[in-house]
């Protein structure tokens, strides 16, 4: 390889990379004029936007913002299945809608018709059991078609549905289900992931001792997995199913109607419920999906997100869908049977967008080269990153090796309470810098504020979203307040504040820089320190812990916990193992910490707030910065002397 055209060089130079000539003269947003349009008249824009739906009866104000609430498309009346689905029967009735890939290797595609047909079963089935509008429906579920189909039975009845990733615990999932009082579950008798088998229903059962709301749970049958049915309460999907009729009526929902909750960590111990609704939603997850992902006839889409997390709601399920793709889907892990099976899908299955994360393309760069160059990925035209800062090297080096160089890499800054994506690219004419996700979408506003909020031209703040945007999310569940205070105080009850730092550069460009309150972002995954924390106080010998975020090199962020035990309890690799997995039972496995120190004391400053800067420095091995604010420098002698030199 030719040295000018190593990564540290490209970097050094700040090398900014154009849209390839061929993706340009294709690409469908190539037109920056685009931008002055939608901010001259942001209603105006939206309002075109959504009009690319298919509206059961016609807003009458596109836009009530009495801050900090809003209200998308006053009046009108949709339905988001509908969207989905039955307007796309006319033209794509035969088309592949869900292309599935379990991580056995079994495959299934459905049509849009047959997606359709599925679901208006599915929504059959909910009725049957007495499910009705407004209801809440939880599910459980792997990555199978039918947890596509389940959202959008809830969305055509207009049933409220709320998806806990399939990794969280009974606990987790008993909190989620009691905090929306769900009547019914979905799930599966199990799921795979790394050739292991997931005891999902196992977990339902143990998840529903305490939740008097739920009264029935339907059981989609993945494999053959051994449980426990109970009479009265659990039923077969396909038992069920099997009598339904297909006809089924899409409910007309107002715009501002509840389409989902998702829970998300902040920085309480407490997950949030966050709301989003109907008319607005969509209109910000269909534009959007179109504009960053130029999508085109024929096109193969794969977004590698579990639907879980809000990135499988807007981009695998409801933009997407809405706009006619053709999605893939993949039950299971990157490396099973070996750390070739995503470029051997996207070779079998002729993938044309491709949209994971950093901390995905991480690991992809440490298995090596060799693993993406055995396979043909000459039909890729274009990637996405999501879910953290994609460091520069991880860009170059997914825009070289998986891209050829010829795909344009759109990196995607958004999150579960925004819905759709904010800062981004447009691929055919944005000229991208690597660790950059450029510019804020048409329509969309955004600035780096300081503390006092005046305007970072250049340099760096806190990120702020300036206008309000179709698809924010509309509350809290159950928690008014908590609305207000989170997003909409920090600068006033106009201003909303995602809790991302961010640089600003000489052209403008935005350069998020991670979380600036207690949350911790690993492996994409979002996770709030309280919420580790009170896991571990909660086991019987923990007095106190502190837990803190430490780079890691594949996870972008390791949760390290310091921990001081009572009276008589000593600290024992055996205690560490213990604890490690007390915080598995009771959040799920993306909590598990990677270290676990004790400690006689922790540094707190004299009015008692954990320092945990101090905590990072120790966790991280570094030289302590500034400990004179500290109550007791012993405590952190102790620390240093115990865990200084080994980092
Ligand atoms: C947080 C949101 C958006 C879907 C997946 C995560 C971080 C997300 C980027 C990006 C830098 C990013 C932010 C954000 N984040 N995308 N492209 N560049 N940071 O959703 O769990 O709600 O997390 O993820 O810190 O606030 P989420």
């Amino acid at each position: 390889m030719p040295n000018r055209d190593s990564i540290e060089v490209l970097l050094r130079e700040g090398r900014t990379f154009p849209p390839p000539p061929e993706f340009a003269a294709a690409a469908g947003m190539a037109d920056p004029q685009i931008y002055d349009d939608a901010a001259s008249d942001p209603e105006a824009f939206w309002a075109r936007c959504a009009s690319e739906l298919d509206w059961i009866h016609p807003w009458t104000k596109v836009l009530d913002w009495k801050p900090p609430h809003a209200r998308w498309f006053v009046d009108g009346k949709l339905n988001a299945s509908a969207n989905c689905l039955d307007r796309h029967l006319k033209t794509r009735s035969n088309q592949a809608a869900l292309i599935w890939e379990g991580e056995p290797g079994d495959e299934r595609t459905l049509t849009y018709r047959d997606l359709w047909r599925e679901t208006c079963k599915a929504a059959n089935m909910l009725k049957s059991l007495g499910v009705r509008r407004g209801d809440r429906v939880t599910l459980y579920m792997p990555l199978v078609p039918e947890l596509a189909i389940s959202m959008l039975a809830c969305a055509r009845i207009g049933a409220v549905h709320s998806v806990v990733f399939g990794g969280f615990s009974a606990d987790s999932l008993r909190d989620r289900i009691q905090d929306q009082e769900a009547v019914l579950v979905i799930t599966a008798d199990g799921g795979y992931r790394r050739g292991a088998q997931v005891p999902l229903k196992r977990t339902v059962d143990e998840a529903l001792e305490g939740c008097p709301s739920v009264k029935n749970v339907i059981i989609y049958k993945r494999g053959e997995f051994p449980i426990h049915v109970q009479e009265g309460r659990d039923h077969w999907w396909h038992r069920l199913m099997a009598d339904q009729k297909i006809a089924c009526e899409p409910e007309a929902m107002d715009s501002e109607d509840m389409l989902y909750i998702l829970y998300t960590s902040g920085t309480t111990g407490k997950p949030k419920g966050i709301v989003h609704t109907t008319g607005g939603y969509l209109t910000g997850v269909n534009a959007t999906f179109r504009w960053v992902f130029d999508l085109k006839e024929g096109d193969r889409y794969w977004c590698t997100a579990d639907i879980g997390w809000v990135t499988g709601h807007s981009y695998v399920v409801y933009g997407p869908l809405s706009n006619g793709a053709t999605v893939f889907m993949y039950e299971g892990a990157p490396d099973w049977p070996e750390r070739d099976r995503f470029w051997s899908l996207v070779e079998k299955h002729g993938i044309t967008i491709f949209y994971t994360a950093p901390t995905a393309i991480r690991a992809f760069m440490k298995w090596g080269t060799q693993e993406p160059a055995r396979h043909d990925l000459s039909s890729l035209r274009l990637l996405g990153s999501v879910g953290e800062p994609i460091n520069p090297e991880a860009w170059v080096w997914y825009h070289r090796n998986i891209g050829g160089g010829r795909c344009p890499v759109v990196d995607t800054w958004w999150q579960t309470e925004t819905g759709m994506i904010m800062i981004a690219p447009l691929p055919g004419q944005t000229n991208c810098k690597p660790g950059s996700a450029t510019m804020a979408l048409p329509g969309v506003s955004a600035e780096v504020l300081d503390q006092k909020g005046e305007k970072v031209k250049i340099g760096g703040g806190y990120l702020a979203i300036t206008r309000p945007w179709p698809a924010m999310l509309r509350g809290i569940y159950g928690d008014p307040e908590r609305y207000t205070s989170v997003y909409w105080s920090r600068w006033g009850n106009e201003i909303y504040f995602p809790g991302d730092g961010a640089r600003r550069d000489t052209d403008g460009f935005f350069w998020l820089l991670g979380r600036v309150d207690d949350v911790l972002n690993v492996a994409g995954h979002r996770i709030g320190t309280m919420e580790v924390e009170s896991a571990l106080v909660d086991h019987p010998w923990v007095a106190e812990a502190a837990v803190i975020g430490r780079e890691h090199e594949l996870k972008g962020q390791a949760i390290a916990a310091f921990v001081t035990l009572k009276d008589a309890h000593k600290g024992s690799p055996e205690l560490m193992d213990e604890l490690k997995e007390h915080v598995v039972k009771r959040i799920g496995a993306l909590a598990r910490p990677d270290a676990i120190f004790f400690s006689a004391d922790l540094p707190k400053t004299r009015s008692g707030k954990i320092m945990r800067r101090l905590l990072k420095d120790i966790a991280e091995g570094r030289m302590l910065g500034d400990t004179t604010t500290l109550a007791d420098p012993a405590v952190i002698q102790a620390l240093k002397e115990k865990y200084g030199e080994e980092g």
